[in-house]
């Protein structure tokens, strides 16, 4: 077996094939070679091909099955604690009433896909009348996210808190708020389109939405604007961009909050 493991202060140049393994991309701990060779039927030269894998040298395929399964308890691991913490952040984040919104089999899919490849996952354009439950279904996203492991963070907010928080104001920099809002790993916002658009306001959106667009970067959007409309409501160059980048979710139905009204 090699001597040289790999020291801590290099690993941040290695990369695990998280696709390959099935596991949410980010950077993980890697093991060290007694962790493998304890594990029973280890050998020095599977610490030699899981050495070589790191360095980008040995794809999954010529690791033997005893490796690649010691690769994904190993990281299984660093993946469950990811999941708790992220759990944690959802449930101290999700409004109240959203706290129990329960994913589909899209939303789930989305978010395997997200923790996966980010930047090779469609946006999801969540549409349909007032009270559907587009709120509901992007709060279940993210729970969804929670759930799968993924290590994105993620922000959430009305396009009208998203329009107050950026407004210009004395003492504040709304530039450092808006980078902070944009560079984002996933970025839901709730309602795109519900007041009409001033030229500050398609601005501030035009430039949020093109520079996800740009980075590859998902969200999650919502509207209430019949798609017939949303050109108008929203303008063309940000509709454009939201057309290609999105999947759309469409929900129909009554209004929900008629049906609990008792
Ligand atoms: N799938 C669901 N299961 C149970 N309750 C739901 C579901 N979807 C929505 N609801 C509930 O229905 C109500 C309306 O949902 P929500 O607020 O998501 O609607 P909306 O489409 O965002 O409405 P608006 O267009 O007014 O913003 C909420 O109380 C929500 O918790
Ligand atoms: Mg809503």
């Amino acid at each position: 077996m090699s001597n040289e493991w790999i020291p801590p202060s290099q690993q941040r140049k290695l990369r695990v094939d998280c696709a390959g393994l099935g596991i949410p991309a980010g950077r993980y701990v890697l093991p060290q070679p007694t962790e493998y060779l304890e594990l029973g039927d280890g050998t020095a030269e599977g610490c030699d091909r899981i050495q070589a894998h790191f360095r980008g040298e040995a794809p999954l395929s010529e690791l033997t099955e005893h490796e690649v399964a010691f690769l994904r308890q190993f990281f299984g691991e660093q993946v469950e604690e990811q999941r708790q913490r992220r759990q944690t952040y959802f449930r101290t984040r999700v409004p109240r009433r959203y706290v129990n919104a329960t994913p589909d089999d899209t939303a789930i899919a989305w978010a395997r896909a997200v923790a996966i490849d980010p930047a090779a996952t469609r946006s999801l354009l969540v549409v349909g009348p007032t009270g559907t439950g587009k709120t509901h279904y992007g709060y279940s996203v993210l729970r969804a996210l929670a759930d799968v492991g993924s290590n994105s963070n993620w922000t959430a907010l009305t396009a009208a808190d998203l329009y107050a928080q950026l407004r210009p104001r004395a003492g504040r920099d709304s530039e450092a708020e808006y980078e902070k809002i944009t560079g984002v790993d996933v970025l839901f916002i709730d309602d795109l389109g519900a007041a009409k658009l001033t030229e500050w306001t398609e601005e501030v959106t035009y430039r949020l939405i093109n520079h996800r667009y740009e980075q590859c970067k998902p969200g999650i959007f919502t509207s209430n604007v019949p798609p017939a409309q949303l050109r108008d409501a929203l303008g063309e160059r940000i509709t454009s961009r939201l057309t290609e980048m999105c999947e759309r979710v469409a929900l129909k139905g009554d209004d929900r909050r008629k049906g609990m009204a008792a």
